[in-house]
């Protein structure tokens, strides 16, 4: 019986893919995937420390599994990702167990330890990676992910990334045009292009190629139905991509767009490189240029030296803009980041505080724009059976809101036009017409 694998994957879409990537290799090498943990021979956890709590969860799990380790002395254990990038050696001293360690960049080291090695780490920065085409073993079969770049060079203050996934490389034009390629052969409909910071795609790359350009060349392929992008930072958001977003027909009126703060002073101590009447002004160019483009966020509350002033800034700044959605976490202190040092760290209950009242006001205006869409017949890319209501089929708009309906089985991976029958707080109801 061949051996299996299992992976626990921990943060952003970036380490989803890359675990898509991990599990490729070890198909490849002859392991099956497993869902059940106890049936892996091979356990990798694909880690994130953006936030402490995403760390502790991984600390606790790791815990976990001294005990599976002992019982089973041939179960090969696998940390990867950001925390294994950080921690490095410490992990194998902390938790003697664990077999392999390897960083976002080292991936394909596995291939070669699968099998041969016991204990094995690699950590060094890769300038190459983005030159490399590893297997991919995805998740879906209408949507993909698509690696455009890697690592992130604007060290905003409160953030590991940089630090994690190192410098910003982008992969070349003619690499990512056959990947996609490659996905419209084998029945992909949708392609999501992913880096920190997208927009700055193809900024150290010898062609002339530039983030639109890169839009523009991966729609003419035939099969692909809509292109998505995450994530992109307003500093880096030109005219020229707000332009060829209107103007593409499969790039989707959806724009996630982090503001992190509303005060510029606050933006400032940050490292974010624009004030609020920046971002505002980005925001009202796109709406104008793309009708019903939904715009999706993120947030930080209590960020070091936040005022009670500086919040309702923020506040005000959700008003204003009136978000089709938005990610709101509490600001968590990062060892190794500029922020640490600086003054003022709000406490705790002030956070929780400020993070309560921004998530209910959002909510009431999710609702409400949700709520504006009844009646309304929009496209939906129907991704298959919905998993917590399996009587519906499931799919998005081209605004990526979820829309749960009555279907067939055979919807599967069409575009379909439905009626939205009713609104609800995270997803639409709605009926074939
Ligand atoms: N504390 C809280 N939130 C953070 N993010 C990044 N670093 C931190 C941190 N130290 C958030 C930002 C970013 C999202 C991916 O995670 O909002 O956009
Ligand atoms: Fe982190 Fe800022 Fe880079 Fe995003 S743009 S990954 S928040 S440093």
């Amino acid at each position: 019986m061949s051996k299996r694998f299992h992976i626990r994957t921990f943060g952003c879409q970036m380490n989803v893919h890359d675990s898509e990537k991990i599990a490729g290799i070890l198909s490849e090498s002859g392991y099956m995937e497993t869902d059940n943990i106890r049936d892996a021979d091979v356990i990798v956890i694909n880690t994130c420390n953006i936030r402490q709590k995403a760390e502790q969860k991984f600390y606790s799990d790791l815990g976990r599994l001294k005990r599976m380790k002992q019982h089973r002395p041939d179960l090969r254990i696998a940390v990867a990702g950001c925390i294994a990038q950080q921690k490095g050696e410490e992990l194998f001293k902390r938790f003697p167990y664990v077999d392999y360690i390897f960083g976002p960049d080292n991936i394909d080291k596995l291939r070669e330890w699968i099998d041969t090695r016991a204990q094995a780490i690699a950590l060094e920065e890769n300038p190459e990676y983005h030159l490399n085409e590893l297997p991919v073993k995805r998740v879906g079969q209408v949507k993909a992910w698509v690696s455009i770049m890697y690592g992130c060079d604007n060290f905003c203050a409160y953030c590991v990334v940089p630090y994690t996934r190192g410098r910003e490389r982008s992969r070349p034009g003619r690499d990512i045009y056959r990947e996609v390629k490659g996905l419209a052969e084998k029945g992909y409909r949708e392609v999501t292009l992913l880096g920190q910071n997208v927009n700055s795609y193809g900024k150290n790359l010898n062609e002339n190629l530039d983030f639109p350009d890169l839009l523009k060349v991966l729609h003419e392929i035939e099969g692909i139905e809509r292109i998505r992008f995450v994530t992109s930072h307003p500093k880096d958001l030109s005219d020229k991509l707000i332009e060829y977003m209107r103007d593409l027909p499969k790039v989707c009126e959806h724009i996630h767009l982090p503001i992190q703060a509303g005060s510029d002073r606050v933006l400032r101590l940050m490292n974010r490189g624009y004030t609020y009447g920046h971002y505002k002004e980005k925001v009202d160019k796109l709406r104008k240029a793309i009708p019903g483009i939904a715009i999706t966020t993120d947030v930080i509350v209590g960020f070091p030296g936040e005022t009670e002033e500086d919040f309702r800034c923020t506040v005000k700044a959700l008003k204003e803009i009136g978000f089709d959605g938005i990610f709101a976490f509490k600001y968590s202190e990062r060892p190794g980041t500029k922020a640490v040092e600086l003054p003022d760290h709000v406490d705790e209950e002030t956070k929780s505080q400020r993070l309560t009242e921004i998530l209910a006001l959002q909510e009431e205006i999710t609702y409400r724009k949700n709520k504006g869409l009844e009646g309304e017949v929009v496209e939906v890319l129907v991704e298959g059976r919905s998993e917590t209501d399996p009587e519906k089929m499931t799919g998005r708009t081209r605004t990526n809101k979820i829309v749960n309906f009555y279907g067939d089985e055979e919807d599967t991976g069409r575009l379909v036009d439905i009626k939205i029958i009713e609104a609800k707080q995270h997803s639409l109801y709605g009926e074939k017409v």
